[in-house]
């Protein structure tokens, strides 16, 4: 351990951070200890597991785990690892199991991780084994908790409930589930995979970085403004302009849309506006949402409007969009990012077309958006190794940010850096609250 917790804090400073955060694989493996083993990490969403037995398995920081709904319905997070010689008792992505069997030797786990069978029995006779010992089961990660449908572990027993970790981001989920008409959201398909060359951090910054969308994505933003002004007066723009367009607004748009961080590193872009705001109605949605939840409560759902909310370490999502984009480091230079796409029970399947083809357009390797980021990550990752300087700068707008009255919130011009600084703060919590000084 080269990492004391003096050595630590003197990496972030109140306006930048030294490159070694982004870069050194030491505190990589410490982040994943000490930051995606102590928060609340995004596992999956429950319409995964929509039939007793059904399970999908990923990721809590590098812990191989599988999200399951066992035979009386409950739902669990168990560690994929059999409990005998370790193996990972399945290699799918997901599927529909009446038990979980190891691969090696047929240790054979119910769908709650418990031990139930063991092959060849005579061979423990007499040898003190015990399979009643948890430690022979499928261990459950210390905490679980699912928000309507979205399901969060956190591996450690101790910190912050899962309410009071979440703060105001709740809200953000609430209102995506609240634009539905039925009240409930549903996964549609499999994810839409995307590696990235960089640290996890990069992507995590990008999220609220409203300094970058008019120079990364210029090309595309000056592009889709000609192909709108090519088009003869009184012709509807076509979805997929409506959808990129915004994405070459001028520094005011983003600026009005503020930015609002809480504890923990969590922050969200607009509220009342955001580069959502624009698109154009679909037939019968809101006629829908009357239906179900009465004309004054639509018009509210309607009206908040974020750009996206970064659950920090794990989790971003757009309600006005219904996508999420879940963070799963791999290494210190690579990190796989899933975008999940919703849909709105009780909606038009329109608004799922839109959902779907936002996700093409900004969130996918082949999109015209996302590989603008992909390639200034690359970029930074790979000259962050370089000796030419130590720091990474958060300055825009230090000491100009408003507390909201009677909360923990901090808000900022849009094109801020607090969000940085905010999760260079809980970076700083996470990473030194345990470390031997
Ligand atoms: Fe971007």
């Amino acid at each position: 351990m080269t990492y004391s917790k003096e050595k630590i804090g003197r990496l972030v400073e109140e306006a930048r951070v030294h490159r070694s955060v982004y870069t050194d694989p030491e505190l990589f493996e410490l982040e994943m200890d000490r930051i995606w083993g102590h928060s609340w990490v995004y596992v999956g969403h429950e319409s995964q597991l929509a039939k007793p037995g059904e399970f999908i398995t990923t990721t809590v920081g590098k812990e191989p785990v599988i999200l399951v709904r066992d035979k009386a319905d409950a739902i669990h997070v168990l560690y994929n690892r059999c409990g005998h010689k370790g193996s990972k008792v399945t290699a799918r992505p997901c599927g529909k199991n009446s038990v979980f069997r190891c691969p090696y030797h047929g240790w054979t786990y119910q769908l709650d991780g418990k031990l139930q069978m063991t092959p060849h029995k005579i061979g423990y006779e007499n040898t003190g084994f015990d399979p009643e010992d948890p430690q022979f089961s499928l261990r459950p990660v210390a905490r679980v908790a699912s928000h309507r449908g979205f399901v969060f572990a956190c591996l450690a027993s101790d910190g912050p409930d899962f309410r009071e970790f979440m703060q105001d981001t709740i809200a953000t989920i609430d209102n995506m589930v609240d634009r539905s008409p039925e009240g409930e959201v549903e996964v549609v398909g499999n994810c839409l995979p995307y590696m990235h060359d960089c640290n996890w951090k990069m992507f995590v910054e990008n999220l609220n970085d409203a300094v970058h969308p008019m120079v990364a994505h210029a090309s595309v933003g000056k592009a889709t403004e000609k192909l709108m002004k090519s088009l003869p007066e009184g012709t509807p723009y076509p979805p997929e302009a409506e959808i990129i367009f915004p994405f070459g607004s001028a520094y005011d748009l983003f600026d009005s849309m503020k930015v609002t961080t809480m504890p923990y590193g969590h922050s969200y872009m607009g509220g009342e506006q955001s580069i959502h705001t624009g698109y154009s109605d679909i037939p019968g949605y809101f006629e829908a949402l009357v239906a179900g939840h009465g004309e004054d409560k639509a018009k509210t759902i309607l009206s908040r409007n974020r750009h996206n909310t970064t659950v920090y370490p794990s989790f971003t999502i757009k309600d006005a969009v219904q996508v999420i984009r879940v963070v799963r480091p791999i290494s210190v230079n690579q990190t796989l990012i899933q975008s999940w796409h919703f849909r709105l029970k009780g909606a038009p399947e329109q608004l799922l077309h839109r959902t779907i083809t936002y996700s093409r357009l900004i969130n996918s390797p082949a999109s015209m958006v996302g590989p603008d980021d992909w390639d200034v990550y690359s970029r930074m990752q790979e000259s962050l190794q370089s000796n030419a300087a130590e720091w990474v700068d958060m300055h825009r707008y230090l000491g100009r940010d408003e507390l909201v009255e009677d909360s923990d919130l901090k808000r900022a011009p849009g094109t801020s850096d607090l969000t940085m600084r905010n999760q260079y703060q809980a970076w700083l919590e996470y990473m030194t609250v345990e470390t031997a000084a």
